[in-house]
């Protein structure tokens, strides 16, 4: 199953910035998150996630964050002013980025745990959420047939209430994953390369609209 496409992909605004060169200019890169809900050393998703950031407009420099080592969340350590310094460095990194990309598996119909956890984590202290406007994709990753749907809609659903925006279209419901990938773990076949090609072509727009309008 793959994504459901809307119509043409829109075009990628970039902007400008001068270099340290004198007179010359440079593509400025919008900084983008990459949270995979997968801990799993052959992961699917971080399969998913690699080819991804490989086939992303250079208009994007992307980066993985990793969210294994999290400790669960616990509203008690921030009410006593004493969070984890796992938790205070995970949210002071992500508020250093413009936008953030799910890439993950569907557990039991829904999002992994360690996935929630981190969304958790980032969202607290009250008021000073690192999520907050900041726009978003998700990408559902499973070896089954319904490409992780539900995983998909509620990440979709934290997102409202986080104030992500959430890219629309393209969907990205990546099913049948074991057939997805060569041995060296990259896409195999043209038709996904160009999926994905276009999925981040189409979030490089979603980004750069969001961030101009915030500007
Ligand atoms: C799964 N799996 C799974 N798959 C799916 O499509 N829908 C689901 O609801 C579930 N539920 C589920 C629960 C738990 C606890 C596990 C461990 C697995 C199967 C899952 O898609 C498969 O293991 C993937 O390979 C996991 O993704 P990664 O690790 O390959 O990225």
């Amino acid at each position: 199953m793959w994504g459901v496409d809307s119509g043409p992909v829109m075009m990628v605004a970039v902007h400008f910035c001068k270099t340290s060169h004198e007179g010359g200019y440079s593509m400025a890169q919008e900084k983008i998150a990459v949270l995979v809900g997968s801990l799993r050393k052959e992961s699917f998703s971080r399969k998913m996630a690699k080819a991804l950031m490989k086939l992303a407009t250079s208009s994007l420099s992307l980066e993985i964050i990793e969210i294994g080592e999290l400790p669960l969340y616990n509203q008690d350590l921030d009410d006593t002013g004493n969070p984890p310094s796992a938790w205070t460095e995970f949210r002071e990194r992500l508020k250093k980025f413009d936008g953030v990309l799910f890439v993950t598996p569907e557990y039991n119909r829904s999002v992994p745990g360690v996935l929630k956890n981190a969304i958790d984590v980032g969202s607290r202290p009250y008021g000073k959420s690192a999520w907050a406007g900041k726009p978003g994709a998700v990408v559902s990753v499973s070896p089954g047939a319904i490409g992780g749907f539900g995983a998909n809609h509620h990440l979709r659903q934290s997102m409202v209430f986080l104030d992500m925006p959430a890219m629309q279209q393209p969907e990205a419901y990546i099913g049948n994953a074991k057939d997805l990938f060569n041995e060296r773990g990259d896409l195999a076949n043209d038709s996904p390369r160009e999926f994905v090609t276009k999925f981040m072509q189409a979030f490089a727009a979603w980004v750069e609209t969001n961030i101009a309008r915030k500007r």
